[in-house]
């Protein structure tokens, strides 16, 4: 495994550039130091892929007795800072630097785990990493160049891909680095599309959650300088994410805002993708929550997607959207027409709209108690307080909005999209966004979202909303 010395090293083309020689060009990169190894297998084949058919040898999320069954609702203490005049409020702690901060008293950085909270957040993370490197192979070496060009992704956008697979080796080996020695390696995958659409479209949800999944804990972190190296890796996924929306044809940010979910969420999505891992591998401790299905999800590949709304439009989790059912006049990647067009593009407008406040959305539900995730060794569940299923949550941008679930008829049931705006001119609900099923519509702001957890009661599932 890479040492701490090795992550550091990472710094060390920067650190040791030499001084330019009198009259020569200055040089950033005096070019001595030794090039870190990644930590990844270069597959660039297709791989094993499938379902899990044996029998699981472990059962259940890692866990320890909790010390505490609910949260306590504590207020803010005062805060110890106001400024209400702009000025300088305390003597600098060198020049040109503000007195405060964090890490800035010259207290050299330590880009490890602080905590099992820390350890466990850049695992979910490196698990992300590493199905994102295994997917964006596997999607070049799946489809042929003609299904690509019938896609309207030119060989220039597929070397684009094929970066984005790299910066996961990138990512992989830095996260195996802050980790240490038990950093979990690369699993086996089973993926839900079957055309370069649904390939596109899984990999516009997919980053979706992995980058939210990291906003949603980036802030919690007690390791703030491995933090800074996470958010530098989750920067480019956030591109990613708007390069696959652009690929997909939709319009690549229909958002102000960037949301952040748990990392029960992200585990939850993640799971039923990942076939198997190494006997060995790191494991998890968050929840797997029973899956969410939207059963009318728009279909992005739709220029109307109110058109038979129902026919092969349920989505559970972070599945695609299906490319094939589309009838060649409601076919928007063959349009030609401004707001009707989703081919690929920088950026397409929609006449009619994926979504819009009022409609109806029919969502139905798993149970706890299923098998899910690798080796079929993880657990759907629900806590005691998720005792009936009562509202759907919007999770999007900065807001988190419950609409009362009507007409419940066993595992099923149908909830009203909601009309809100984060602030005036931007509506929430546009894009990618998240749905849950709670018992409770608990009050909860950006930084405790985590905090309707115990309320949950199945999802969540990605809508293509907008
Ligand atoms: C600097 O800050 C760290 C916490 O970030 C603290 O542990 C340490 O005692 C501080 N050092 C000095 C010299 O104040
Ligand atoms: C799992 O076993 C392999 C091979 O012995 C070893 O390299 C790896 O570090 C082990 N992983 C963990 C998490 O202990
Ligand atoms: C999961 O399945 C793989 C492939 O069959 C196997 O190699 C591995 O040992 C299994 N892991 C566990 C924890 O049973
Ligand atoms: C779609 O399915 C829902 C739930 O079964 C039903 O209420 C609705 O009428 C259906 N819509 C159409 C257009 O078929
Ligand atoms: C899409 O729907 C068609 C028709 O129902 C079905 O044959 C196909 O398997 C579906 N594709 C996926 C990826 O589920
Ligand atoms: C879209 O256009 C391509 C190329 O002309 C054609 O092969 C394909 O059948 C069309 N798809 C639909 C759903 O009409
Ligand atoms: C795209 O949509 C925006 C907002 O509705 C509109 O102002 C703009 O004119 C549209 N552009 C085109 C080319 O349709
Ligand atoms: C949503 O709310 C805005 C602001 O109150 C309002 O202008 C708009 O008509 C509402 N849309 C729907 C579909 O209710
Ligand atoms: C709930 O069911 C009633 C009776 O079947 C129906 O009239 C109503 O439209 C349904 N509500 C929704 C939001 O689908
Ligand atoms: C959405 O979040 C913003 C920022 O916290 C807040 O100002 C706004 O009131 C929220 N909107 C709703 C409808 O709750
Ligand atoms: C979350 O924080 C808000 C303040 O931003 C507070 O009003 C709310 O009670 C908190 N929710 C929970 C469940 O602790
Ligand atoms: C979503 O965002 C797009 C792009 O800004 C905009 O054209 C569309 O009207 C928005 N949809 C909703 C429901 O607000």
């Amino acid at each position: 495994m890479l040492s701490h010395a090795a992550a550091l090293s990472l710094f060390g083309a920067f650190a040791l550039a030499a001084p330019a020689p009198q009259g020569a060009l200055p040089t950033l990169s005096a070019m001595t130091a030794p090039i870190p190894p990644v930590r990844s297998s270069q597959v660039t084949g297709p791989t094993s892929h499938g379902p899990f058919s044996g029998t699981p040898t472990v059962l259940g999320a890692l866990s320890r007795p909790a010390t505490m069954m609910t949260l306590p609702n504590v207020p803010a203490p005062s805060p110890s800072y106001v400024n209400p005049n702009g000025l300088l409020q305390n003597d600098e702690t060198v020049p040109y630097q503000p007195a405060g901060g964090q890490g800035t008293n010259g207290t050299q950085p330590y880009y490890h785990p602080l905590s099992d909270f820390d350890y466990q957040s850049f695992t979910l993370a490196l698990y992300q990493e590493w199905i994102e490197l295994d997917l964006f192979h596997n999607g070049l070496a799946t489809f042929s160049v003609a299904d690509f060009e019938a896609a309207g992704l030119t060989a220039e956008d597929r070397f684009l891909i094929e970066f984005m697979a790299n910066q996961e080796v990138g990512h992989s080996t830095m996260i195996s680095n802050i980790l240490g020695a038990a950093a979990p390696a690369q699993c086996t995958y089973n993926y839900p599309f079957k055309t370069v659409r649904e390939f596109i479209d899984f990999n516009q949800r997919l980053t979706r959650f992995g980058e939210s999944g990291v906003y949603g804990f980036l802030g919690h972190l007690d390791s703030r300088a491995a933090a800074t190296l996470l958010l530098q890796a989750i920067t480019t996924e956030a591109r990613q994410q708007l390069i696959f929306r652009q690929f997909n044809g939709q319009f690549p940010m229909p958002v102000w805002f960037e949301v952040g979910i748990p990392q029960s969420w992200a585990w939850t999505l993640l799971a039923p993708y990942i076939s198997s891992c190494p006997a060995n591998n790191t494991r998890l401790a968050w929840q797997n929550f029973p899956s969410l299905t939207v059963l009318n999800e728009p279909n992005p590949n739709k220029i109307d997607p109110q058109i038979n709304p129902n026919v092969s439009s349920a989505v559970t989790g972070s599945d695609p959207s299906n490319s094939t059912v589309v009838a060649s006049s409601n076919y928007c990647p063959n349009a030609t027409a401004v707001g009707s067009d989703c081919s690929a593009a920088i950026s397409h407008n929609r006449t009619l709209p994926l979504s819009y406040p009022g409609r109806p959305i029919y969502l139905q539900w798993g149970n706890a108690g299923q098998a899910v995730g690798p080796n079929n060794s993880y657990v759907t569940s629900r806590s005691p307080t998720a005792d009936a299923p009562r509202y759907a949550m919007f999770v999007n941008q900065l807001n988190a909005t419950y609409v009362p679930l009507m007409n419940i008829s066993g595992n099923t049931g149908v909830a009203i999209q909601p009309n809100t705006s984060t602030f005036a001119g931007d509506p929430t609900i546009n894009g990618t966004s998240f749905i849950v099923v709670t018992s409770q519509n608990v009050y909860v702001t950006p930084f405790n979202l985590s905090n309707i957890n115990p309320f949950v009661f199945a999802g969540p599932v990605l809508y293509s909303s907008g």
